[in-house]
């Protein structure tokens, strides 16, 4: 069966489709490539295009959405990433009883930090990824108690600001990042599999 990784959270903008973009990414970019695919669910979005390092399905209908899960979930050594949708507690919550892990991001604010803190409190094994997070010393000090808001043991280690990652979701863009974007890609989909569980290994193509 395939494997399940899921970014959801009530907040918008907090970087669910960015990030479930450059996970996959990361997985088309290790070493040993892990085959993904990202699921797209927000009626609101277009679908990426262009040629990617990982496939990118159409899950913007409920129907579309279980259609596709039922499809990707029947294949072995895959990774989906589901890319969830803004205020929308109904489909986090069927995410969350088919993924092997729940990812929530947060940007480093006070209003983000409480409402990660809020999604994790309703998603029991769900776990926080602070995105965007400011690496300058002064910057970043001042945004440590952002980031206390949500319990150490429940988030995974601050994403920095990626500069010209918007250009993720465009097909030319997306050509002209790929390869700056790699390394902090692969860093991230590790820190997920490690957390979820997961030895890429056992995703990755055979020898
Ligand atoms: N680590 C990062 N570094 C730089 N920019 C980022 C990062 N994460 C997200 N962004 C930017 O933040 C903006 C919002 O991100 P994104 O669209 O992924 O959020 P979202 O949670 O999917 O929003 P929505 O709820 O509307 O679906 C985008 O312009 C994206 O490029
Ligand atoms: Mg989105």
């Amino acid at each position: 069966m395939a494997r399940v990784v899921a970014f959801a959270g009530s907040k918008g903008g907090t970087g669910k489709t960015t990030l479930s973009h450059l996970a996959a990414h990361g997985a088309g970019s290790l070493p040993r490539p892990v085959p993904a695919v990202v699921v797209t669910t927000d009626p609101e979005d277009e679908l990426a295009e262009g040629e990617r390092r990982y496939v990118v399905v159409d899950g913007r209908s409920p129907a579309l959405l279980a259609d596709q899960l039922q499809r990707l979930l029947a294949m072995d050594r895959l990774l989906v990433l589901v890319d969830g949708v803004a205020n929308r507690a109904d489909v986090d919550r069927v995410l969350a009883d088919i993924a092997d892990l729940v990812l929530v991001p947060f940007g480093p604010s006070a209003q983000e930090g409480a409402r990660a803190a809020a999604n994790l409190a309703a998603l029991p094994a769900a776990v926080a990824v602070p995105n965007r997070w400011p690496t300058h010393p002064g910057v970043a000090k001042r945004a440590r108690r952002w980031l206390d808001i949500v319990p150490a043991a429940r988030r995974l280690p601050p994403l920095r600001a990626i500069p010209r990652l918007d250009g993720l979701l465009g097909p030319d863009a997306y050509g002209e990042i790929a390869y700056e974007v790699a390394a902090p890609a692969r860093g991230l989909i590790l820190e997920i599999l490690s957390r979820a569980g997961i030895d890429p290994d056992d995703l990755a193509a055979p020898r």
